[in-house]
């Protein structure tokens, strides 16, 4: 079992040094196209190997995708994180053209592959590896959904004064400040609605304060998280090479789901060895579905960008 991550950066390293820990391919590829510093990191990674008892082979390669040859996943981090003050979308001109060359190189050497996008902006990265690939639906994950219930969880678990394992929280929609939707009324804690714990108010900062969570910690740290994205990408590659069948929220093309067509945006999916293998309808309320849509919509209007670039 072979996986690649692409991009050596802060979020790729830490999906890197999460999937050497968990054991879950043999032989992991980190490729940068900056000169030495996926070589660099993989080499200090390989040097945490018998301190944190794992056997995976991290080799490090500059821009060498040869060495990726034969991936059953790979994982596409590249490009550049936003800084305080700027939204994920206004990465699109820079990142839309190193996502697609990306996309190119890995399916060159390994056809087969299922492709993880983390890259910014989010879905409008995930729609174009799907278009400019030509790859079967199944095989294109958009990694944003799996974060952002994650810090769902967090503020709930906060707010409650609870531990965040004992929580269900979801968040569909686009990955972005304003598209991403905390469906609060499905919250629930330890299978009781959280609802009965927090009030109205509560919930609704917990919801305001999830959609902002990427923003909040891109102020504190003057460039993007890594700790909890990089987690999220291993997740989601763990339940892809141990064919898991694990209800997931991520970026995946829509046909008529959710009332949604001809677009990549986060819904519940089932994660197994195929990919993405089944969309499951959380049968949203008018209110929800008429937020889903707005969200639609927003991103629809990104992916538009897309052919005004030269990508
Ligand atoms: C975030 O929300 C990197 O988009 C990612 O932190």
């Amino acid at each position: 079992m072979k996986v690649t991550v692409v991009g050596a950066g802060a979020v790729g390293a830490t999906c890197a040094d999460n999937i050497a820990r968990k054991q879950l391919c043999d032989e992991l590829i980190l490729v940068d196209i900056k000169e030495g510093v996926a070589e660099g990191k993989a080499m200090d990674l390989m040097q945490t190997a018998q301190i944190e008892g794992f056997d995976t082979k991290i080799i490090g390669s500059t821009n060498d995708y040869a060495k990726t040859a034969g991936s059953t996943v790979a994982v596409i981090t590249s490009g550049i994180p936003r800084k305080p003050g700027m939204t994920r979308e206004e990465l699109i001109g820079i990142n839309a053209g190193i996502v697609k060359t990306v996309t190119q190189n890995i399916l060159q050497h390994s056809p087969d592959c299922i492709i993880i996008v983390i890259s910014n902006p989010m879905d409008t990265m995930t729609y174009l590896a799907l278009k400019s690939s030509g790859l079967p639906k199944n095989r294109i994950i958009g990694m944003g959904g799996i974060l952002d219930s994650a810090r769902f969880r967090y503020y709930l678990s906060q707010a409650i004064g609870c531990s965040a394992n004992d929580l269900q929280a979801t968040v569909v929609g686009g990955h972005g400040d304003t598209t991403m939707i905390p469906l609060t009324r499905l919250a629930t804690y330890c299978g009781t609605p959280a609802a009965n714990y927090l009030s109205e108010e509560a919930l609704k900062k917990v919801a305001a304060d999830t959609m902002v969570g990427g923003a909040t910690l891109t102020g504190l740290l003057g460039t993007s998280a890594w700790y909890a994205p990089g987690a999220a990408g291993a997740a989601l590659v763990e339940a892809i090479v141990r064919d898991e069948k694990k209800l997931m929220p991520c970026c995946v093309s829509l046909e008529g789901e959710y009332g949604q067509s001809d677009i990549c945006i986060g819904v519940p999916v089932i994660i197994g060895k195929n990919g993405w293998e089944k969309i499951v309808d959380y049968k949203l309320t008018e209110e929800e579905q008429a937020a889903f849509n707005k969200s639609a919509d927003a991103v629809r209007n990104m992916n538009s960008v897309l052919s005004t670039l030269d990508v």
